[in-house]
């Protein structure tokens, strides 16, 4: 008997209407990816300011070799989650590779970042306990604090005094405190200063975890934003394989206690199916390539500093610059005006960024030539 589908279509045609009505809805458009940096879009060649391959590694001849060669030695699917079929090879040396880069005992590797964020946070702290998040901070970690059932109170961007007073208030009535916040913010490319967090979380003895997402590749000589805070205690630094690492991917490193008990209880982990080897030999190579080619890393940062020279912007803080533009409509015009003149610039709106915030949000490559980065800044005076 056929499904009813009437009344589901009805709903989704009312949604998307409404969506329709504040340029809000967004739909995938095809995009070929030539070298990372030019793309294909609707039979117009781009230069794209849009990607988050920091380092541009996706098409590194090594890294593209070492994911061949995992799917030639050990297929192209893991088989079944790592509790049961084990896991493979790739996945432990990048696991080692991954707690080595961020300087902690230990590493455990999810389907995603997002997967990360879910797995991770409940299973460290529940009901009865307490998450303290940035207001800025990723959907993936809100969904996280939200699954783990802990009473969740957000404080003021990157503002450590907000923090303590949340803490100060909150973090008597909790059993155990979480404090969760982004190292390099994914749509405003600043830093957390998370030095400051960190002394807030140690005087009210609660666990900080970062989301190092957009930090590792370009901050801290490429190892993330705890190497850039070294005084910081970090207890989870969390990631993800697909943006300089090149690959697909998450991952959370931290104390071995902590990561054990995370490979034996994150539901997204245990329940979902392992990564494939090819995507673990591609973090694994472009680690690689992070460790040999401190002047690749370094110049990321100085890309983007060219720019926000060129623009007369604040000097540039990580790969990201956002261009903040106010309402869906004027980020929508930017990008059209963008692509006319032959840049790949993705308008960003809510829900991603809070209402009435929608920007341009550009992302820096070190594969960007000095010529490109002169000419996005020329177009972009030009608007
Ligand atoms: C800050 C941040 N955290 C987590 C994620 C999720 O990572 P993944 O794409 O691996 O799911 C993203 C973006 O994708 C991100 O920007």
């Amino acid at each position: 008997m056929p499904v009813r589908m009437d009344s589901l279509q009805a709903f989704a045609r009312h949604k998307l209407a409404g969506l329709n009505a504040l340029h809000l809805r967004r739909t995938p458009v095809v995009t070929v990816r030539h070298d990372g940096l030019w793309v294909t879009r609707n039979g117009a060649r781009l230069l794209s300011f849009s990607c988050n391959d920091y380092l541009g590694l996706t098409h590194h001849p090594a890294v593209k070799l070492a994911a061949a060669a995992a799917i030639e030695a050990h297929g192209t699917g893991a088989g079944a989650a790592r509790l049961v079929t084990g896991d493979h090879p790739p996945l432990e040396s990048l696991e080692a590779a991954l707690a080595d880069l961020k300087a902690t005992e230990a590493a455990c590797v999810f389907g995603s970042g997002f997967l990360a964020a879910i797995g991770t946070i409940p299973a460290v702290v529940g009901s009865g306990d307490l998450i303290l998040l940035d207001a800025l901070a990723h959907a993936c970690l809100h969904s996280g604090a939200k699954l783990s059932g802990a009473t969740l109170v957000s404080f003021a961007h990157n503002d450590p005094a907000d923090l303590a007073r949340k803490l100060s208030a909150h973090r008597a009535q909790a059993h155990r405190a979480l404090v969760i916040t982004e190292g390099v913010f994914s749509m405003d490319g600043d830093l957390a200063p998370l030095d400051a967090i960190s002394a807030a979380c140690q005087d009210h003895e609660a666990w900080l975890m970062i989301d190092d997402a957009h930090a590792v590749g370009v901050i801290g000589g490429g190892a993330g934003s705890g190497a850039a805070f070294p005084t910081a205690k970090i207890d989870l630094a969390m990631g993800t394989l697909s943006k300089a690492l090149a690959s697909y991917g998450g991952y959370v490193c931290g104390g071995a206690e902590i990561i054990a008990l995370l490979k034996t209880r994150a539901r997204a982990s245990v329940f979902t199916t392992a990564l494939p080897p090819a995507c673990a030999a591609a973090a694994l190579a472009a680690i690689e390539v992070i460790r040999a080619e401190p002047a690749r890393v370094a110049s990321v940062l100085s890309k983007a500093r060219a720019f926000t020279d060129a623009v007369g912007l604040p000097p540039a803080q990580s790969a990201i610059v956002p261009i903040l533009l106010g309402s869906a409509t004027d980020a929508l015009a930017a990008q059209v005006a963008l692509e006319a003149k032959g840049f790949l610039a993705t308008a960003i709106r809510p829900p991603t960024v809070p209402k009435g915030t929608a920007r341009l949000r550009l992302a820096f490559s070190a594969a960007h030539q000095d010529q490109d980065i002169q000419g996005l800044a020329a177009a972009m005076k030009s608007l």
